[in-house]
């Protein structure tokens, strides 16, 4: 039995040999209605039987997630999704066939199969096929969808290593499956296909010009972190989210005067400030740590929320950003950098 005091077990799948043994307690504990943390290609994901009410509602409780927040449902096929949805269409097939499996979710419709705590009342659902094997194999040998959010306490940065998710929940799940580190680091792209054209409710590593060759038509981003409106469309993507605990400032700054000023401007203590710089190399002893970060997007992405969590585990109490490029490739990473920094 577990007891609400005792310690997740971690078990670690990073090699052949012992990933059978891992996707096996992993699926004897969600087919007994119980929740597990599983490594996906984005982010670490907390799951349960997407079709138990009662397993469902154990992911809210370990998270401390708000009831009007839906949760996506991950599929193991294009087969699965399509009974998780009212219809599947043309448009879903296109994108499933393109960005499947991958770090694209979709909303459509929800079927009857799913409960409405999984989509917090609402008439549709988000799915996706993750590519990560693991979480793959695990959806298989159970035969049933994961409803599975960032495996995170919620409005907190989204762990990318099975550590990341001890440290935060590690005391209220029975078990977390080891896959080391994700690859791709931020959460997938929600794409709602129910409007003409298609919105996107948050960005991702797949961003708009991407979906928009693919469909063959104009794609729109919403302005995420703005209107009410689309707040309870996706409440995920409240302002506040995804945030460490020192204080982020997203700036724009060419050199080290400028971001002298920007320190001053917000009264930083120079010594409990990590720098987070994409161009500008810095002298290392006048800052609490100068963090060089990828000149690529993508890698950029990768490494974005282990230093988060690395700068709050070092006791920063500001980190300043340097804003990143404005292109599509940027754009995800941009959103979360905005949002983290949001009071
Ligand atoms: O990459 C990911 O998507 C990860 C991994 C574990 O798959 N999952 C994830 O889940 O980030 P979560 O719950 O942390 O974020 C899901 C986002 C939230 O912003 C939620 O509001 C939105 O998707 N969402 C889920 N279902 C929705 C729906 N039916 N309509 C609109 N937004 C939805
Ligand atoms: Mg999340």
């Amino acid at each position: 039995m577990i007891t609400d005091n005792s310690m997740a077990k971690l078990i670690s799948a990073t090699d052949n040999k012992n990933i059978k043994s891992a996707v096996e307690e992993a699926v004897k504990l969600l087919r007994a209605g119980e929740i597990v943390a599983l490594p996906t290609e984005t982010v670490y994901g907390l799951a349960a039987n997407a079709l138990n009410p009662d397993a469902v509602a154990k992911i809210f409780k370990a998270k401390g997630r708000p009831p009007t927040n839906p949760i996506i449902v991950h599929v193991d096929s294009i087969e699965m999704a399509k009974k998780c949805v009212k219809k599947w269409g043309a448009l879903a097939d296109k994108l499933a066939q393109n960005f499947w499996p991958g770090p694209l979710t979709l909303v459509l419709e929800k079927s009857e199969i799913i409960p409405d705590i999984v989509t917090a009342g609402g008439k549709t659902v988000g799915v996706r096929f993750p590519s990560h094997p693991i979480i793959v194999a695990v959806i298989q040998e159970c035969g049933f969808p994961l409803a599975a959010p960032s495996a995170n306490l919620s409005s907190r940065i989204s762990p990318t290593t099975a550590q990341h998710v001890l440290k935060s929940l590690g005391d209220k799940i029975p078990l977390i499956i080891d896959g080391g580190e994700c690859n791709i680091g931020i959460e997938s792209t929600v794409l709602d296909i129910t409007t003409h054209p298609p919105r996107i409710l948050r960005p991702g590593l797949i961003h708009q010009e991407s979906l928009s060759a693919v469909i063959g038509g104009r794609v729109i981003k919403s302005d995420s972190i703005e209107s009410s409106a689309q707040n309870l469309k996706s409440p995920g993507l409240l302002r506040k989210h995804y945030s460490p605990n020192a204080k982020l400032i997203l700036e724009k700054w060419n050199n080290e005067q400028e971001l002298g000023k920007i320190i001053e401007r917000y009264g930083c203590e120079r010594e409990l400030t990590h720098i987070l710089t994409i161009s500008n190399p810095l002298p290392n002893n006048t800052y609490g740590k100068v963090i060089i970060m990828p000149k690529q997007a993508k890698s950029y992405a990768k490494a974005l929320y282990s230093e988060l969590h690395k700068c709050d585990e070092e006791g920063a109490k500001w980190i300043i950003a340097q804003y990143p490029p404005e292109t599509s490739e940027w754009h995800a990473v941009i959103d979360r950098l905005r949002r983290a920094s949001t009071d």
